[in-house]
């Protein structure tokens, strides 16, 4: 990519903690600034953007009015309650509209949309039950809508980039049953996990902080659900340092769907 083929991007907030958007600022490659300003064009972003007011909501609508854009949501879509038919929904509001009401007129207008977070991919903390915003995930809103997933609480900026630029560049994106890209999310967090000769050979942490915890030793029984989880974590790492397992603490399964509600792990190994 070049300054002169950057792709308009419009990123939306919806219900959500913004980590999502914390770990994109923590790119390493490229760093965030490079990001922004040599690979793509980010019109629209509420925390990070110079503009505020009628004129951040100028360039919102100014860039899904042009159309040929794409579109990034960040956070789960609340629904309820039901609001009217020209505001549909009614929990969470920018710029007077609701959340739903904003995502639905951007996803209609976009030429992709990626969702980067387990809340706007299949709807996250904010579905957990009794989930009393109704809130649901993108492709669960808009089953018609082709939707790329990278999910994870939160992802890797790793894989969005590498999605956004798989996109821009007409790569094929293979997608998994649950809409993420293969290529990042192809394995299982067990699969390469440096603590996995100990799961072999039956070697189980017995507690946080453990002498055998802190030698490498599986996390199983501490609740890991690494075997179970679609993720890049323990190969691309955070900021290329570090990941929960590693640090030890189980991974929680942040980038499976439901994964507040479905705790399936049953401490088997
Ligand atoms: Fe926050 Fe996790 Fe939702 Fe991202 S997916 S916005 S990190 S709760
Ligand atoms: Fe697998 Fe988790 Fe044990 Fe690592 S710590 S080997 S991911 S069960
Ligand atoms: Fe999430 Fe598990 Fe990775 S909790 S960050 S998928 S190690």
């Amino acid at each position: 990519l070049t300054a002169d083929n950057r792709p308009d991007v419009v990123w939306l907030h919806n219900a959500e903690c913004t980590g999502c958007s914390e770990s994109i600022l923590r790119t390493v490659e490229p760093y965030i600034d490079a990001l922004i300003l040599d690979y793509i064009s980010l019109n629209y972003h509420e925390t990070i953007m110079a503009a505020a007011g009628h004129a951040a909501e100028k360039a919102l609508w100014d860039t899904v009015n042009a159309g040929n854009f794409v579109a990034v949501i960040e956070g789960g879509v609340p629904t309820a309650p039901a609001g009217t038919a020209n505001e549909p929904g009614g929990h969470g509001k920018v710029g007077g509209h609701t959340m739903l009401s904003n995502t639905t007129k951007v996803i209609e207008a976009a030429s992709a949309t990626i969702t980067y977070g387990t809340c706007a991919a299949y709807g996250g903390v904010q579905k957990a039950a009794p989930n009393p915003t109704g809130t649901k995930g993108v492709g669960e809103l808009f089953p018609g809508k082709p939707v790329i997933n990278v999910p994870g609480c939160p992802p890797n900026p790793f894989s969005l980039i590498g999605t956004i630029v798989m996109f821009v560049s007409n790569q094929n994106i293979e997608l998994d049953d649950v809409g993420r890209p293969a290529k990042f999310y192809g394995e299982t967090v067990h699969d390469n996990c440096p603590r996995q000769e100990f799961f072999d050979n039956d070697q189980f942490a017995p507690s946080f902080g453990s002498e055998e915890a802190r030698k490498g030793w599986c996390l199983r029984k501490l609740g890991c659900r690494g075997p179970e989880t679609y993720n890049n974590c323990s190969t691309v790492k955070f900021n290329q340092y570090n990941w929960p397992v590693q640090a030890g603490h189980p991974c929680i399964g942040c980038s499976q769907p439901d994964f507040w509600d479905g705790a399936d792990w049953d401490g088997e190994t």
